[in-house]
């Protein structure tokens, strides 16, 4: 792939790592490539970072024709800096891709888009603890036309966000909230993609859980409202009495990288895992009897976040001694040890920078 570079004239001054927070800031520059109907993805470019102009017609501000992913580049100790299964990310947004009618990228353009920006970049990447350099690279819907039908012209684009941790209470439990009436996605819809649609419909409910007290929805399946689903915005793990149990995959779920890294890593440390569908009345039926031990969130953002109530119409329970369980935390640090580079990497997800 050719890639045009034209770079920033004066870069910007580097944050405060030790005030990072999520999402707010951007590096120098950014990559762009166009999708035309009939002629394929063309003009692979990296730009200085900024705002484009487009027309107040263009699909995606209409009818949401767009689909990102997010991972990470994490620093090491020695300087270096690695990614964590990269490819799979851009292998789902292909599946993303399908399901919005958006064409799909060769994924190793993809890659190669991503080093030739970070090699760029890489003075971006921040070194404070728990720090890294997020990347979010997405793709809308380009076309200047306000009638329904999916968009002949598209845009793919990679930024770069030096970030710190996604919620601020870090790796301290959350209080979730089960909410009764709304439903993030249905099986047949959109909810295995990763879409603008699944986030904005995630929103009213939150706004209702955080004014009841709370971090975060746990959401339940949208047709028998029973089954439980994901937790804000992120996959859903218990811990059952020695097993751990995550929903099966049932195309309301996102297939989340770091819920199956969970998986796999558990299981490669001789751990009992299992995907199947549970429902919420299973979980404080378990509670009552002293079988649940722990629940945790997890997702690239995030990581690991512990959560430590769970409230489902009148009742409210305590998972474990409302801590961090060792389950949530060993796996967290084991997690983070891997994606550093502080430990060895048995199962092959890193890629050097
Ligand atoms: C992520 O965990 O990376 C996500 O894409 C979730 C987003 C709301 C930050």
């Amino acid at each position: 792939m050719d890639i045009t570079i034209n770079k920033i004239d004066t870069p910007k001054a580097h944050p405060d790592e030790a005030n990072l927070g999520f999402g707010t800031i951007f590096t120098d520059h950014m990559f762009v490539m166009d999708y035309t109907e009939g002629i394929g993805w063309h003009d692979a470019r990296i730009t200085p970072y900024g705002p484009f102009e487009v027309s107040p017609a263009t699909m995606v501000l209409h009818y949401g024709q767009t689909i990102f992913e997010g991972l990470k580049v994490y620093k090491k100790e020695d300087g270096s800096a690695q990614l964590f299964r990269p490819k799979d990310n851009f292998e789902r947004l292909n599946r993303s891709a399908h399901a919005l009618c958006i064409p799909e990228i060769n994924v190793d353009d993809c890659m190669e888009a991503l080093h030739t920006l970070l090699e760029m970049e890489k003075g971006w990447i921040p070194s404070a603890p728990g720090t890294t350099l997020y990347v979010r690279p997405f793709i809308i819907a380009m076309d200047p036309y306000i009638g329904l039908k999916s968009s002949p012209t598209h845009r793919f684009m990679i930024i770069l966000s030096p970030v710190g941790a996604y919620y601020p209470e870090g790796f301290n439990p959350v209080k979730i909230w089960v909410s009764p009436e709304h439903v993030r996605a249905v099986r047949g819809g959109l909810g295995a993609a990763k879409t603008a649609a699944n986030y904005a419909a995630s929103l009213y409910a939150t706004e209702i859980a955080q004014a009841e007290g709370y971090t975060q929805v746990l959401w339940l399946d949208g047709v028998e409202r029973k089954y439980v689903e994901e937790v804000g915005s992120m996959n859903i793990f218990f811990v059952i009495d020695d097993e751990i149990v995550t929903p099966e995959l049932n195309g309301s779920i996102l297939a989340g990288i770091t819920r199956d890294s969970v998986l796999k890593l558990a299981k490669h440390q001789g751990k009992k895992v299992a995907e199947k569908r549970i429902s919420i009345d299973e979980v404080f039926k378990a509670h009552e009897e002293g079988r649940l031990q722990e629940c945790f969130g997890s997702g690239t953002a995030a990581v690991i976040s512990p959560v430590n109530k769970i409230k489902f119409g009148d009742r409210e329970i305590t998972v474990g001694d409302g801590g961090a369980g060792p389950i949530s935390s060993g796996i967290f640090n084991d997690l983070m040890d891997i994606q550093f580079g502080r430990s060895e990497d048995p199962l092959n997800w890193i890629v050097p920078v």
